[in-house]
């Protein structure tokens, strides 16, 4: 190693690939040169999820719908899609993201439509009452209090408002490697409790299974669901 040279360092370092850890952070926060790539491989694994949770959302003409932890905002047309003059917004904390976000909606922001915003969960950076759905997909994972997302998401849903979280289920959670840095889990019963205790009526979940998914030559079940909450 002494004998080595920077450069064979430094390439020894790029050669060896990111490790479960590094995977991780990028999942919870998308940062840095990976972070394109990341949300690149994370448009593909959960495009099959997005399309299944949006169909249980019920979209209606007009609607205000918001995505928490929209990444790259690949999957915000989609929202569009679904229903006449809906308004989206899009929020995410990685600043990459949101630039690539912007990026990739331009169109819909110059139209009208669509608002982006860089911000966590915690801190919505939108006025009370005014969103008719809120969702995210692969997100709840990283709340170390969902307390305090809950409570926000609570005060910019419109009266009867819906919360809508998607999440791989902990059998399959368990069997992903990198999910031992950081991630939480929890089976559908647990996010009753959870949202039962911060004014949301828990009032549906539903399980999509998919083809299994080879990780570094084992087979994991993609088992995920979706629940749906009410606010009180
Ligand atoms: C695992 S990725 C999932 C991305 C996308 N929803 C999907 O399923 O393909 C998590 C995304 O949520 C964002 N994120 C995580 N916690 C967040 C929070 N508290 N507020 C806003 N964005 C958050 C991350 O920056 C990242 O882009």
């Amino acid at each position: 190693m002494e004998n080595q040279s920077f450069m064979q360092r430094l390439l020894s370092v790029f050669r060896s690939g990111p490790t479960d850890k590094d995977i991780a952070a990028q999942l919870r926060k998308p940062s840095g040169k990976m972070a394109l790539q990341v949300a690149n491989k994370m448009n593909e694994s959960n495009a099959g999820l997005y399309n299944f949770v949006l169909d249980h959302m019920d979209i209606l003409n007009s609607q205000v719908i918001m995505e928490i932890g929209c990444a790259n905002g690949k999957f915000l047309e989609k929202i569009h899609a679904k229903a006449r003059d809906v308004q989206v917004y899009g929020l995410d904390y990685s600043p990459e993201m949101f630039a690539e976000a912007k990026r990739l909606n331009r169109q819909k922001l110059d139209a009208g439509g669509l608002g982006l915003y860089l911000g966590s969960s915690e801190a919505i950076p939108l006025a009370s009452g005014i969103v008719d759905q809120a969702f995210c997909i692969n997100v709840v994972y990283f709340w170390e209090a969902p307390v305090d997302h809950l409570r926000e998401i609570h005060r910019v849903l419109k009266p009867g408002g819906r919360f809508y979280a998607a999440v791989r289920t902990p059998e399959t959670l368990g069997k992903m490697p990198f999910t031992r840095y950081g991630f939480k889990s929890y089976e559908p019963e647990q996010w009753k409790k959870v949202v039962e205790a911060n004014n949301f009526r828990f009032t549906n979940s539903w399980a999509f299974t998919e083809p299994d998914l080879e990780i570094k030559g084992e087979k994991i079940p993609m088992k995920s669901y979706c629940f749906e909450a009410v606010k009180l």
